[in-house]
């Protein structure tokens, strides 16, 4: 009997060994190639190296009635974010910053975004962007994964 009980524990432990890992979330139909999202996020600097590009996608939920961030989609209350990691602040030709933005006198890349995203009135008094900003490093740094993957395609 005990044998028995035995036998049975053996084999479902056997089946929890080799249960395979499960595998990640189904990539959204209009994202890039697993291996460019890679690409792109590896290039990053750390912590952002290991940003999550479906996670940051969700944050980014937060951005998309100002943001979008498609090429030539055009811009809504705030600028088109296509391609926005590594150019200039206040650079999309033809929509209206503030003088804050305009003279922000930055390049967007993980550092700088993080700092502006955190709490953008804070890092750039005299901003139009009203978004009272993320608190959540891991959102932030998952967010410009995100932002670093969609910039690259
Ligand atoms: C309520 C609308 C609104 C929301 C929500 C919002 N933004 Fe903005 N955003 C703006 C506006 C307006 C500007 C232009 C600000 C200025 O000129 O001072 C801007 C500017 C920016 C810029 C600078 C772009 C450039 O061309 O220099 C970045 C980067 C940015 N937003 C990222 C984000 C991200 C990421 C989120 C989501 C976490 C977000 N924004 C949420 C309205 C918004």
């Amino acid at each position: 009997m005990a044998g028995r009980h035995l036998l049975a524990g053996c084999a479902a432990l056997v089946l929890l060994a080799c249960e395979p890992a499960r595998p990640p979330p189904p990539l959204p139909l209009d994202s890039p190639a697993p291996a460019a999202i890679s690409a792109a996020i590896a290039e990053l600097p750390a912590p952002y190296s290991s940003g999550d590009y479906l996670k940051g996608r969700r944050v980014f939920l937060r951005c998309r009635g100002c943001h979008l961030i498609k090429e030539g989609a055009g811009d809504r209350v705030g600028p088109n974010l296509y391609g926005v990691y590594g150019r200039a602040a206040g650079s999309v030709a033809g929509f209206a910053y503030s003088p804050a933005m305009l003279n922000a006198n930055r390049i967007w890349d993980a550092p700088t975004l993080d700092a502006f995203l955190t709490n953008p009135r804070v890092d750039l008094p005299g901003t139009r962007m009203g978004f009272i900003g993320l608190r959540t490093e891991a959102e932030r740094r998952d967010l410009i994964a995100f932002l670093r993957v969609e910039s690259a395609r």
